[in-house]
């Protein structure tokens, strides 16, 4: 069985003021009628293949957290939740760590909380190829087709086909959200793909990687975990061990320095709806180019992103523009810059 396990500590902020510390992004409904996380969690619900899924999350989330897994129904192995964020690297080794302790060679699949995956079908089938590459001792990472210079996403520069492993590759380079010239450098040349965020690697394979690449983390996460309190589905590893490690994202910490990292392609209607740029390029539009949603009117305006969640939005003879209400704010981007909207959430926490 794949043990499935979910981050969900991330905030969000690209997509404030949607998005919001609180209640960041993963726990709304942004692309369908339910909740992101809710999204993911269905996809890992088919038992024959699934065991129950791992969630790793912030301890200021717990209640929204239980709330969106009892709305599904689903008895988690563990929620296991940090006392702060320390980004994805530390997540992923306590989620190893916590593996196992079921399973000492437990497959298990990353995933982000906040994607959206259309071909499902796709994504089985290329779970079942990446299977064949963990076991047999890759960190798995799945592929999509780049085609224009994101600076947000990881790069894979593929190399040769593995032997005995049908439709994973050799990684000849990771790269961590490149610089927009370099991003066009990798598109230049081809064969490469974005980093989709989503893992699949044995734990034991995972555990020894952190050994060589990422020594103290994995020591204060060892620590951490093994100081875990639990209360019902809820572990919180102890505080101080956990905060007084290294922080870092397992893209940077790891996917770029290990030497056995495969890529297995998919293309599986992958989006990662991280910025507003991203949902528009994602939803449909109408024939002016225009996504609305919520209270609008929009005249003589092109490729626009307007979404009323609180005040009523009228618009005339704007084009590539971001707007976006609530009850008590107002965002207006251009949409070139809608990845530096998480800048408007640094300034307003250094007024605080
Ligand atoms: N538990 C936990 N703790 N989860 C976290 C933390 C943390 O400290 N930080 C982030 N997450 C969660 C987020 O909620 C999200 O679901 C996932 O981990 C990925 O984090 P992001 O912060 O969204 O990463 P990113 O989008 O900048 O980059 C990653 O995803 C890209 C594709 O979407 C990288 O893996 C890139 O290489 C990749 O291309
Ligand atoms: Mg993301």
């Amino acid at each position: 069985k794949i043990w499935p396990v979910v981050l969900s500590g991330g905030s969000g902020t690209r997509l404030w003021p949607l998005s919001r510390a609180h209640y960041p992004k993963q726990f709304l409904p942004i692309h369908s009628d339910q909740a992101m996380i809710q999204d993911t969690l269905a996809r890992f619900g088919d038992p024959a293949r699934f065991a129950p899924p791992l969630i790793i999350a912030n301890d200021d989330h717990r209640f929204i957290v239980a709330e969106k897994l009892a709305e599904m129904g689903i008895d988690p192995l563990a929620i296991i939740l940090e006392p702060g964020g320390k980004g994805t690297a530390p997540a992923a080794i306590m989620a190893a760590l916590r593996l196992e302790q079921e399973d000492d060679q437990a497959l298990m699949l990353l995933a982000p909380s906040d994607h959206v995956i259309t071909a499902l079908p796709d994504f089985m089938a290329a779970l079942e190829r990446a299977t064949a590459a963990a076991s047999g001792g890759k960190l798995v990472t799945f592929g999509i087709k780049a085609d224009h210079p994101e600076t947000g996403y990881g790069y894979i520069e593929s190399g040769p086909a593995l032997d005995q492993m049908p439709g994973a590759f050799a990684v000849a380079h990771f790269h961590e959200k490149p610089d927009a010239q370099t991003a066009q450098g990798y598109l230049d040349q081809g064969n490469v793909y974005w980093n989709s965020g989503i893992f699949l690697f044995r734990c034991d394979h995972l555990i020894k990687a952190y050994e060589r690449h990422a020594p103290d983390m994995l020591k204060a996460c060892r620590a951490a975990l093994a100081g875990s309190r639990r209360d019902l589905a809820f572990e919180r590893p102890d505080s101080h061990a956990f905060m007084s490690g290294p922080e870092g994202s397992i893209d940077r910490v790891l996917m770029e320095k290990a030497a056995n990292v495969a890529v297995v392609p998919v293309d599986m209607g992958w989006s990662d709806l991280g910025s507003f740029r991203a949902l528009w390029d994602h939803l449909p539009k109408n024939q002016d180019g225009n996504v609305l949603e919520g209270d609008i009117i929009a005249l003589d305006s092109r490729n626009c992103l307007l979404r009323a969640d609180g005040a009523f939005i009228a618009a005339l003879g704007i084009e590539d523009l971001i707007i976006v209400t609530t009850k008590d704010t107002v965002l207006i981007a251009h949409k070139n810059r809608a990845e530096e909207v998480g800048r408007v959430v640094d300034q307003l926490k250094a007024q605080k």
